[in-house]
């Protein structure tokens, strides 16, 4: 369905009916990364997956967004769903540094974390002065002239060796990203605070996973980022790398599966 806030309009898959689980999608990418979790869960939850602003069908990208704002927006978007419970938010790398400011600003509003393949510090010089320039260069010549780079960070070797379909679809999505909103996310990454002090305040059940392979968020940080939240169950998927439940869906879904039905809202 397509959702209108204030002159923009928000894509969201909206499937199901029971504890709603808002799913929030990485960098550069857009709601269909859930697919399968979407498939999985809509039989006995209701699942929310919007394209956040600016990316895949929803438009208002801005010059730079907050991590700050995608969860104002996501705020907005429960509201306008009439969705007052709290949820069961669940978001990859990108989709993770808005979830710590959603658990921040709107903790009557979670009810329980997912957080997969996502760190909680702030950029290092390098990563910032990369994100700069991607911002200034996707804007000229398009995510065309990144994506071949970043599809080998993305997954693991088995992933990339077997699983061609995948791959490809993620780089159709990529390469079909509003070059604005891809500038936007870059410098509003770049800019985002270092969260670990908030970690020890998340009250709510917390489930952590990682690819094993992953490159870009490692699994032995996000095992100490768990380490820091109280109630986090931390699991590893092995043979997956930065995009586990696009990689391992099976694994993953049994794993949220059992940490839903594990814990109560
Ligand atoms: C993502 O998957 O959202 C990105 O890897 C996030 C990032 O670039 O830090």
């Amino acid at each position: 369905m397509e959702l209108t806030i204030r002159n923009t309009s928000f894509h969201v898959e909206d499937r199901g009916t029971g504890a709603p689980i808002l799913f929030v999608h990485g960098f550069p990418l857009d709601h269909t990364m859930w697919d399968a979790q979407l498939n999985a869960f809509a039989d006995r939850y209701r699942v929310i997956a919007p394209d956040l602003r600016g990316f895949g069908m929803s438009t208002g990208a801005r010059e730079q967004s907050e991590m700050e704002d995608y969860a104002n927006d996501l705020h907005e978007i429960l509201d306008a769903l009439s969705i007052t419970e709290p949820v069961t938010l669940c978001g990859l790398s990108m989709g993770g540094y808005i979830a710590w400011q959603f658990a921040r600003k709107y903790p009557e509003r979670l009810g329980r974390l997912i957080v997969c393949d996502t760190k909680a510090t702030a950029d290092t010089e390098p990563t910032r002065a990369n994100r700069l320039e991607l911002a200034e260069r996707v804007m000229k010549e398009g995510p065309e002239y990144f994506v071949d780079g970043m599809l080998p960070k993305l997954f693991a070797d088995a992933t990339l060796e077997t699983n061609s379909t995948l791959v490809d679809q993620t780089r159709n999505v990529i390469i079909r990203t509003n070059p604005q909103a891809i500038a936007a996310a870059a410098l509003g990454m770049a800019a985002r605070p270092d969260m670990t002090a908030t970690l020890s305040d998340i009250a709510v059940p917390t489930l952590v996973i990682c690819g094993a392979e992953d490159q870009i968020t490692t699994a032995q940080d996000m095992k100490k980022l768990a380490v820091q939240i109280p109630n986090a169950q931390y699991e590893v998927i092995m043979g997956a790398g930065h995009m586990s439940p696009l990689e391992k869906p099976a694994a993953v879904n049994e794993i949220i599966s059992n940490f839903l039905a594990a814990t109560d809202i």
